[in-house]
């Protein structure tokens, strides 16, 4: 005890004067602060809406207008086609106000691709406790509707919830995919819901399975709030992304488990102010920023905050991937609070993104990163480097701030790899990363220091806030 008290003043002392001394401080990132209080907004929740049984009730008694799928036709065996009736009733709880649109429980819709357009009248709800099926058959698909399968547009103030199950049946379409067979030819496959150009719009509770590819996309959105969403799909099953927000801003994504075969969240293109919080995710390829910057496009995303994730058995932690010839940049990002189990690449910035068949050059424009941090990452990694910031020289990363971060591989031998990444801050980082030590000579001895004393007791925690 005593000696764990010494250890801990001593990474007090040791962190303290880094602070004092580095070049660059470790400081909060002034452009995330605004996004601090981003949260779901409890209070604003009708908490009749969220827990009511909707099959009991009448509209008569809920002063709410019920419109349910079964009184248009819907057979729901999961056999006859119900993408009738489902139109059918999108238009009439779309076109009244207060209505909801009830997909009831224990039933099975089978629903084609189909647009579901706004604006409609206001507090619409769209409760879904029953299972509404995709077609499994690729060629069978509407040749219109090749990347989407139910896609919401132009809503405002809708609210999508209940324990129900939205399920791609992707198992064809994953085995028509290039990723699974280079004979196959590279083609976009639907994603299973997208919700776009819209605002003030809620997703809680639903699961979302088997996405032919991308499970929930938001896109061209303002303020959306998902809560509770579950995705589930094989680790095997190819780019079914759980949830992507592309020129978005203003979305929060909290207690969400995502199971599945790519990027548990991916954010893109003309995204900011985006904040995930309790996330698990495993298996999967990881919380991801990118990939940006392919074909020489711009690319621009901001302030980004993940608070609080367990990623277990995937394939990378926290990514900021990018192509080599892009421009633009991510600017502002934190990670923190972190654990991961058997993840590999746990902690990675790749400027030399290149998902494609051929390779690609390199090049002399880059998207910019900078102002990224990662704080109180902990766990193990399956891969020997595991903190890898492969960034470009042409344009280099830029204040990456690293603090708590404490990966361990299984035989310890972990290492850092980094290339043309500067302006560190940094407290207590295992393994310390080369790049650390060349841009800060007196650093060395410190983060052997830090490695110790986050070895030996955990009471050096609190000396992180002297920072
Ligand atoms: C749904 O897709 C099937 C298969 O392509 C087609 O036969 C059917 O007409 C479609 N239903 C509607 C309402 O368009
Ligand atoms: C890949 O696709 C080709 C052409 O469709 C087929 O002949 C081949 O058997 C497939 N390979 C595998 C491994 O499924
Ligand atoms: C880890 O994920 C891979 C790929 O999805 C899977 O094959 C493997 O069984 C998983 N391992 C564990 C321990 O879950
Ligand atoms: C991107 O720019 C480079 C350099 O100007 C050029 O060689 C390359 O063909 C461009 N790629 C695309 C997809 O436009
Ligand atoms: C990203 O957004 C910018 C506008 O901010 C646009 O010019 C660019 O084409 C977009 N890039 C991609 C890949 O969509
Ligand atoms: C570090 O993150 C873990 C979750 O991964 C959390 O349980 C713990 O409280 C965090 N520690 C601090 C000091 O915030
Ligand atoms: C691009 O540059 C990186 C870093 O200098 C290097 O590791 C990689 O091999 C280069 N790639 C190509 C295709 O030249
Ligand atoms: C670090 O030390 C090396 C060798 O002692 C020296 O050449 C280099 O200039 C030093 N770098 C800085 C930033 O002080």
């Amino acid at each position: 005890m005593n000696q764990l008290f010494t250890v801990s003043l001593l990474a007090l002392l040791m962190v303290t004067s880094c602070g004092a001394s580095g070049e660059t401080p470790y400081r909060e990132l002034d452009i995330l602060g605004e996004l601090e209080n981003l949260d779901v907004p409890q209070d604003d929740i009708d908490d009749d809406v969220a827990f009511f049984d909707f099959s009991s009730i009448t509209s008569q008694f809920s002063g709410k207008n019920l419109v349910n799928l079964d009184s248009f036709g819907a057979a729901g065996d999961g056999v006859s086609d119900d993408t009738q009736a489902f139109t059918s009733a999108w238009k009439i709880a779309c076109s009244a106000p207060r209505s909801v649109l009830l997909v009831p429980q224990g039933r099975h819709y089978l629903v084609n691709a189909t647009n579901f357009n706004g604006p409609c009248q206001e507090n619409l709800i769209v409760q879904i406790d029953g299972t509404i099926v995709a077609p499994d058959d690729p060629s069978e698909w509407d040749p219109r509707f090749q990347r989407n399968w139910l896609r919401f547009s132009k809503l405002q103030g809708v609210v999508f919830q209940g324990n129900g199950v939205i399920d791609g049946s992707g198992t064809k379409w994953w085995a028509a995919s290039c990723k699974k067979n280079k004979s196959n030819p590279c083609i976009g496959a639907p994603t299973a819901v997208t919700i776009d150009s819209s605002s003030a719009v809620y997703v809680r509770g639903l699961t979302i399975r088997n996405s032919q590819q991308m499970h929930l996309s938001i896109a061209r959105s303002n303020t959306v709030r998902i809560s509770r969403v579950m995705v589930t799909s094989p680790g095997d099953s190819p780019n079914t992304d759980g949830i992507h927000i592309t020129a978005s801003t203003n979305v929060v994504i909290q207690d969400c488990k995502i199971s599945t075969g790519d990027d548990c969240v991916s954010i893109v293109n003309e995204s900011a102010r985006i904040k995930m919080k309790r996330i698990y995710c495993g298996p999967g390829h990881g919380i991801s920023i990118g990939s940006l910057g392919r074909g020489n496009s711009t690319a621009t995303v901001t302030a980004i905050v993940l608070d609080t994730a367990f990623l277990k058995n995937t394939t990378n932690g926290l990514r900021i991937k990018t192509w080599q010839g892009g421009n633009g940049y991510v600017k502002g990002v934190r990670f923190e609070n972190v654990e991961m189990q058997d993840v590999a690449n746990p902690i990675i910035i790749d400027q030399f993104y290149c998902d494609s068949p051929s390779t690609c050059q390199n090049q002399t424009s880059a998207v910019h990163i900078t102002e990224v941090m990662y704080r109180n990452i902990t766990g193990t990694t399956k891969s020997a480097k595991a903190i890898k910031f492969a960034c470009s020289d042409a344009v280099p990363c830029s204040h990456i701030v690293l603090n708590n971060v404490n990966l361990e591989g299984k035989d310890k031998t972990v290492e850092a790899y980094c290339n043309s990444a500067e302006g560190f801050g940094y407290g207590v980082v295992h393994p310390s990363a080369d790049c650390l030590d060349s841009h800060d000579n007196k650093s060395i001895d410190q983060t052997q220091y830090f490695t110790e004393s986050v070895i030996v007791g955990e009471e050096s925690e609190n000396a992180h806030d002297e920072l």
